[in-house]
Order: C-alpha cells, then structure tokens, then sequence
C-alpha cells in the first residue's frame, strides 16, 4: 500500500475524525501505521468509510493498535472461527438463538474500565445497521474544559469501577451473572483523571455505566461528585453522534473517550463486530 498521507477531517468539535486514504483490506505500511495512531491520540475516535472487510481484515487491523483479547466473560457472543472479535447483534441464527448481545453498552463507558488492565482501545465494525447509533465523548477536551477548582478537587483521586454493579443497575434476566462470573470481575480502582501513557493528555476517566463510587468519600459526597461529573462529561459540545453506513470501520481511544450505543426499535437489525484491543506497544 501507498505511503501517501492520510486524511483526517474532524467529525465534531471534541471527539472523533474521519479518516481518508487508508484501504483496511490489505496490511498497513508503517507510515500509515504511524499516522493512524498519531491521529488516535489527536482526536479520540477516527471512522474509516466503505471498507468491506473479512472477520480477519478487523483483527489484523486491530493488530496494529495493540493485542485483540479473547473475550473471556461471554464465550457464547463470539464470532465463529474468529474469537478475537464478538458479535453485538440482535440478529438470531438458524436454531433461533441471539448471535450477540443486543443491548450492549447502553450506558456511558470505557470499554473494560472495570479491570486493572483496561483495554486501550477499541474496533467497531459495521456489517449491517438499520438502526442505532453510537454517541462518544470526548474525555481530554472533558477535562481541559473544567473549571480548576473542580481539577484540583480531582487530583489523586481514585475512581472505584465495578461490573457486578453495572451489571445489576443496567443488565437484564437475559444478563445474569452466575458467581463465578462475579469472581472473574471484582471491583477495580483507578485515577479519576488519566494520563494518557504516550500523548501525556489528561483525560476525564470516569462513567455513568461502569464508576460506581470514589473511593475515600462518604456515599453523600461521592454520589455528589459524580453525578457532576456525569453531567459536566456529557454536555452536548463534547459529544458526537455517530450515525452507522454499513462498512464503517470505527477505532476509538478507550483512555481519552467514553462512548454509549443508543436505544433503538429492535424491529430494525443490526450487526456489529468488536475488536477488544489491551496495550502491546510502546507507541499507543
Ligand atoms: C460498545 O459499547 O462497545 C458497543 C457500542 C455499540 O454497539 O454501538
């Protein structure tokens, strides 16, 4: 493939960039390589057009990020022959059973936030959508738009992330957990505030779905603090709603953005496939 530069044109004010000139199909060049995590790190979230990919066009895209993980919590929502990628789907199969989950992610979140090794970032490939779409935020600019005081307040503070906790508030019967799922996730703590380990930006790193307290405050202050927090995280100028075209390919930074599927008719199908992607390299 070419060396030729990239193109990427913001999508909103805050988050997110669509990049032009890249062809997934094929292995990347380390130019574009570079470029491409160059651009992660700038904007949060990049969308590439039109790319009609095979299950492994995503994973070896996503290779170049970092590792794709094995989905371990719900083996039944993998994508066959391909366990690097699940399938989040409201699609049923030839026997009538659910190929993937259909309500993923509902709620503001990074995704694996509630483990000690979060994931860095994350692949959304479209292979059907009629409707549903997924909002973002962009954390970094979250952050520097905050006022110091409500900085200060949040230096060295910890955020205590919990999946059992988001799993009763926002799952359903369909998603109950048996105990030894429960022991495969106990609650993590992380900084409030990220340092983004190659950029240096700081990030707002907490969300609605997955952090369920700071650690430290009472219940009062804590409920308090993050509830403005979600407020502040959420205004419409660091949001962007993406609207899905089948064969987007949607890469998005997991330290400097948090993102929700939005509810939809589920008369409509849709069929995504993720990538999970846990820090390999130096560089990203
Ligand atoms: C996710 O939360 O990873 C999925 C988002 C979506 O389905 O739009």
């Amino acid at each position: 493939m070419s060396g030729a530069d990239l193109v990427f044109e913001p999508v909103s004010a805050a988050v997110g960039a669509r990049v032009s000139g890249a062809d997934l199909t094929k292995p990347l060049s380390e130019g574009h390589r570079r470029q491409i995590i160059g651009g992660l790190h700038r904007y949060g979230m990049l969308l590439f057009r039109g790319q009609k990919l095979s299950d492994r066009d995503v994973v070896r895209f996503s290779a170049y990020i970092g590792h794709p993980e094995i989905y371990a919590l719900r083996p039944e929502i993998r994508v066959e022959d391909c366990p690097e990628l699940v399938n989040i789907a409201n699609i049923r199969d030839e026997n009538g059973r659910l190929i993937g989950l259909p309500e993923s992610g509902r709620q503001w979140h990074s995704d694996l936030q509630f483990k000690a090794e979060p994931s860095i970032a994350s692949a959304l490939y479209c292979v059907e959508c009629e409707a549903g779409d997924t909002e973002f935020s962009g954390m970094a600019a979250v952050y520097d738009a905050m006022p110091a005081p409500l900085k200060q307040r949040l230096a060295g503070l910890k955020g205590v992330n919990s999946y059992v906790i988001y799993n009763e508030r926002y799952g359903n019967n369909a998603r109950k957990m048996t105990e030894e799922q429960k022991r495969q996730v106990p609650d993590v703590e992380h900084p409030i505030v990220l340092s983004h380990p190659v950029s240096g930006r700081k990030a707002l790193y907490v969300s609605e779905g997955m952090t369920a307290r700071i650690a430290g405050l009472s219940p009062a202050e804590s409920d308090a603090l993050i509830q403005e927090l979600f407020a502040f995280s959420t205004r419409p100028e660091f949001l962007y709603r993406h609207v899905w075209q089948v064969h987007d390919l949607v890469l998005w930074d997991n330290r400097s953005t948090m993102h929700r599927a939005l509810p939809f008719d589920q008369k409509y199908r849709r069929h995504m496939k993720r990538s999970t992607i846990m820090r390999q390299f130096d560089d990203v």
